[in-house]
């Protein structure tokens, strides 16, 4: 029987790669799309004939319901999120509403509309925020610094809570920085990558960034959400780290990217631009994911050089089709 799954945040990085992923599983995908002034499906456009997408919000209990009604999902998704943190700081009451309360909202409609739909809730390694152990895994306390981290904290917890309350399929996925070509413009290594990219064709000099010294264990979001679905295939619900293993500093990214396209950092980069810092860092995230290994099989394929050059290559070839984004 083609099982059925509904996608909050299909419109985003990693809610595109996971459609991708499960259509070729032989999924009937639901994606929730938000009423936007301009239409925003840039990432979808190449599958956008084989999903249906359906309105909502994550503000929005009633449309949340629907969205179920409509979909009758097997597997539900909770991908979307405002994601930057960034501006969590700026915006710290939208960032609850949406990425901490929405998640129980969805919850809550599951629980009412298709309670044996199984649930992934998209967690994040900012959670551990001032890290209390190196490297971090599922036990690691959390200590989040942001307003986006202090939200993911409770999007954690009331999955915990609606599992062990009402008995639902719900899984975390607590998992690092995951990048490529579909990352948004205002993410560290996509500025990085594309900012390069044009310094290259001559179509910018500087590349002003924030603090250059602090460390992410970077992965491929492709790698990544195939970590998602296999939680959702297990005999029981339960919380993954999902990471590489290794760190880097924004730096370091800096270096590989100048590096591959050939430019020189003293020329092009200014670093500690106080427009990019931040009130409060995460300064070193390094996963431990030797539980996803252990039980779910996963293990990242695209290391950290690997990454830095497949967002490198495409950003060239954007450029130079004239392509304004994915
Ligand atoms: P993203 O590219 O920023 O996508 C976010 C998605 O959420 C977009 O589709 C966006 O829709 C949607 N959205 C935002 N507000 C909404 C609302 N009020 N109602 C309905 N939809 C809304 O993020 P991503 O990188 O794919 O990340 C996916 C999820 O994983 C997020 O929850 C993020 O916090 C989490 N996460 C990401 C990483 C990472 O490194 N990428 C790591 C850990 C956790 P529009 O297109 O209309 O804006
Ligand atoms: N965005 C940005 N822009 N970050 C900069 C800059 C800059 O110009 N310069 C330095 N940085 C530093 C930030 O201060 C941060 O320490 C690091 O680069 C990474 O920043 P982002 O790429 O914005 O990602 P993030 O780590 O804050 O958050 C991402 O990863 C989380 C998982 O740990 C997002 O995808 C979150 O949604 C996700 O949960």
């Amino acid at each position: 029987m083609t099982k059925r799954a509904l996608i909050t945040g299909i419109t985003g990085q990693d809610g595109s790669h996971l459609a991708e992923l499960l259509l070729e599983n032989g999924y009937k995908v639901y994606g929730l799309v938000r009423r936007t002034s301009t239409v925003n499906f840039g990432r979808i456009a190449h599958i956008q004939d084989q999903v249906e997408l359906v309105p909502g919000d994550m503000t929005d209990q009633t449309s949340l319901q629907e969205a179920l009604q409509v979909a009758q999902p097997d597997e539900v998704y909770n991908l979307a999120a405002q994601s930057f943190v960034g501006t969590s700081w700026t915006q710290p009451t939208l960032t609850g509403n949406v990425t901490a309360l929405g998640v129980t909202r969805l919850l809550d409609a599951v629980r009412h509309v298709k309670p044996d739909a199984r649930f992934y809730q998209a967690g994040s390694s900012e959670m551990f925020g001032k890290v209390r152990e190196v490297p971090q895994c599922e036990t690691t306390p959390f200590y989040p610094r942001s307003p986006y981290g202090v939200a993911k904290v409770y999007g954690h917890w009331i999955t915990v809570n609606y599992r062990e309350s009402y008995g639902l399929f719900a899984c975390n996925g607590i998992l690092f920085n995951h990048e490529g070509p579909r990352r948004g413009i205002e993410f560290v290594t996509r500025k990085i990558t594309h900012t390069a990219a044009r310094i290259k064709l001559g179509l910018a000099d500087k590349l002003y960034l924030g603090n250059p010294d602090s460390k992410r264990d970077w992965g491929y979001a492709g790698d990544y959400v195939r970590a998602m679905w296999l939680m959702l295939q297990q005999d029981h619900p339960d919380d993954y780290v999902i990471c590489t293993g290794s760190t880097h500093s924004v730096r370091e990214f800096v270096e590989i990217t100048f590096e591959l396209a050939g430019l020189d950092i003293g020329q092009h980069v200014v670093f500690n631009d106080p427009r990019y810092t931040r009130p409060a860092e995460v300064d070193l995230l390094v996963g431990d994911y030797s539980k996803a290994a252990r039980v779910l099989g996963w293990h990242p394929v695209v290391d950290f050089r690997g990454l830095v050059g497949l967002m490198m290559e495409e950003e060239l070839r954007a450029l130079q089709d004239n392509r304004r984004d994915w």
